[in-house]
């Protein structure tokens, strides 16, 4: 006899992470929106100085890496949740939150965890598709919250499809959800948004105790390979309901010293986002060039509609993707994010752009 596993586990779908990681060489890696960067060094030697302490466990309030946060966002210690990345927390917020005959609202395509969270919870996951220039349909996602609703989340900038919603416009949609409706802005690639300085959102907290910012270390900060995330949160009952959920010491040792570290060195975040806007026009350049048309991206990493003909002459977006493969560049397919015939790609350093760019000038000949 097999073993029984629980019903949700035929539910909850495969992550579509990227499985270049075991190649060895000279690969470009854009698949899995991460910095090029390395971390800096000053994040290194805390990482290594939190080594000699591997014999204990972690700070299990993270009190360090809450009180950092707290000074650098101007939220309260008791409103921060810290995570393994995250991730966690958002799991962890589905966990809290959802339950048979409860719903989630979020927009599709959107970040692939969030269907795992309804799967997980056996909640019904109503999805708003993205309007035609690849934004959240706010108005529409709005008609879709109901007395069942616990759970709406806006990724904004939206991974897969990168574009951005102006503040204006999720302030207005957050006073329209109803108080008993949890709304998670996540934010995990706010600081490479242009739209507004990522510190804006956090006006929304003092006003709309159910909504929760999900930040993390993993994308800007090139610290995902440590894996530690955060949110800042409009109430307390929020923090504690994903802290009791998980399991102690969440947030380990290494992640916590790097992550207080790198928060001492604001510029050099401005100087990566900075470096990441120049490769990215220059990446978007090279794609009109070859007569494609990205979507207007606020984040590091671009999404494309691949051309019709692409598909028609056989070339559909699984022979692109080997493609691009055989010549040394991962990037993620579409199919694998909710839309078959699209591309997305993270913005790496100039040579690995090229590289991609002349690549994929290559195949769509
Ligand atoms: C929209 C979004 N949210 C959250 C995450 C999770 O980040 P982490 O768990 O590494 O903090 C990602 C990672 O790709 C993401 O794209």
């Amino acid at each position: 006899m097999p073993i029984e596993f629980a019903e949700r586990i035929r539910r909850i779908p495969v992550y579509p992470a990227a499985d270049g990681y075991a190649l060895a060489g000279d690969v470009a890696m854009l698949a899995s929106n991460e910095s090029p960067y390395p971390p800096i060094p000053a994040v290194v030697d805390a990482v290594a100085e939190a080594l000699g302490g591997l014999n204990r466990y972690p700070d299990p309030t993270s009190s360090a890496l809450r009180g950092a946060l707290s000074d650098r966002y101007g939220v309260p210690v008791h409103r921060i949740a810290v995570g393994n990345g995250s991730c966690d927390i958002l799991l962890a917020a589905g966990e809290a939150l959802l339950e048979p005959e409860a719903e989630i609202v979020y927009a599709w395509p959107s970040f692939s965890v969030y269907p795992h969270i309804a799967a997980a919870s056996g909640a019904r996951a109503i999805t708003v598709p993205v309007d035609g220039e690849h934004r959240h349909d706010l108005a529409a996602m709005l008609q879709e919250i109901n007395a069942a609703t616990r759970l709406v989340i806006v990724c904004n900038p939206n991974n897969p499809t990168s574009t951005a919603l102006p503040l204006d416009e999720l302030a207005a949609f957050v006073r329209a959800v109803p108080r008993h409706v949890a709304v998670i802005l996540d934010e995990a690639y706010c600081e490479f948004n242009l739209l507004q300085d990522p510190d804006e959102s956090i006006e929304l907290l003092d006003r709309h105790p159910n909504v929760v910012l999900l930040r993390t270390f993993s994308k800007v900060y090139g610290l995902c390979g440590l894996r530690v995330g955060f949110a800042l949160c409009g109430s307390e009952a929020f923090r504690t309901a994903v802290d009791q959920v998980r399991q102690p010491f969440f947030c380990n040792a290494a992640a916590q010293a790097a992550a207080v570290e790198a928060l001492k060195h604001q510029d050099e975040v401005a100087r990566r986002v900075e470096r990441n806007l120049a490769e990215r026009l220059e990446l978007e350049d090279g794609l009109r060039r070859l007569g494609l048309a990205p979507a207007e991206s606020q984040a590091n990493f671009v999404w494309l509609d691949l051309p019709e003909a692409t598909s028609s002459a056989g070339t559909g977006e699984r022979e692109i993707i080997r493609g691009l493969a055989e010549r040394g560049v991962l990037v993620r397919a579409g199919a694998a994010l909710g839309r078959a015939g699209a591309l997305r790609v993270t913005v790496g350093t100039a040579a690995e752009n090229a590289r991609f760019v002349a690549a994929l000038g290559a195949l769509l000949e």
